[in-house]
């Protein structure tokens, strides 16, 4: 395992529609491997294949809290739910955070890194995530869905009981 470097905006890749995976072997394997290790050495919660520099349909969440992290391998979104608004930031773009709209509840098909298919439904805070890393597999940055740029130092501003929370929202996918 190793920890690569985070491609940063505007770095070209960002804005590729990643390949499919057709090959479920080592090599798929250390780049998951490799992503997890990235993300949480920079503190993120979601990761894809791009943001290392690799242009495949990859992309990894991470909720913490005990919960197993996600792997997705050619995700598709098969159905998506009401509408929430809230503040993301994205690990390729460093200090840019902002309100965007996205569904409340996802469901999408995604393959193992052994091959298999699972389904997965998430809602709120998960459902973003995932949605966020499937928009890089797309070339979509969250920069061109922010409806509003939020200040860090907002976070700062806020009542102590909500603190917790925003600090979240503002973590890096
Ligand atoms: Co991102």
């Amino acid at each position: 395992m190793a920890i690569r470097e985070i491609v940063k905006y505007p770095a070209p890749i960002l804005k590729q529609k990643c390949k499919e995976v057709v090959k479920f072997d080592q090599k798929l394997a250390m780049l998951l491997d490799d992503m997890y290790e990235t993300m949480v050495a920079a503190d993120g919660v979601g990761l894809a294949a791009p943001q290392i520099g690799e242009a495949v349909r990859v992309a990894i969440v991470d909720m913490g809290e005990g919960q197993e992290v996600i792997e997705m391998v050619n995700p598709v979104v098969t159905a998506i739910g009401g509408s929430e608004v809230e503040v993301e930031g994205c690990l390729s773009f460093p200090g840019l955070y902002g309100e965007v709209e996205r569904p409340f509840f996802v469901r999408i098909e995604a393959q193992e890194r052994d091959g298999s298919l699972y389904e997965l439904e998430a809602e709120d805070y998960e459902a973003r995530a995932i949605l966020h890393e499937i928009d890089h597999l797309n070339g979509v940055l969250f920069d061109s869905k922010i409806i509003r740029v939020v200040d860090p130092s907002e976070f700062e501003e806020v009542d102590e009981e909500s603190i917790e929370t925003e600090q979240k929202e503002g973590e890096h996918q």
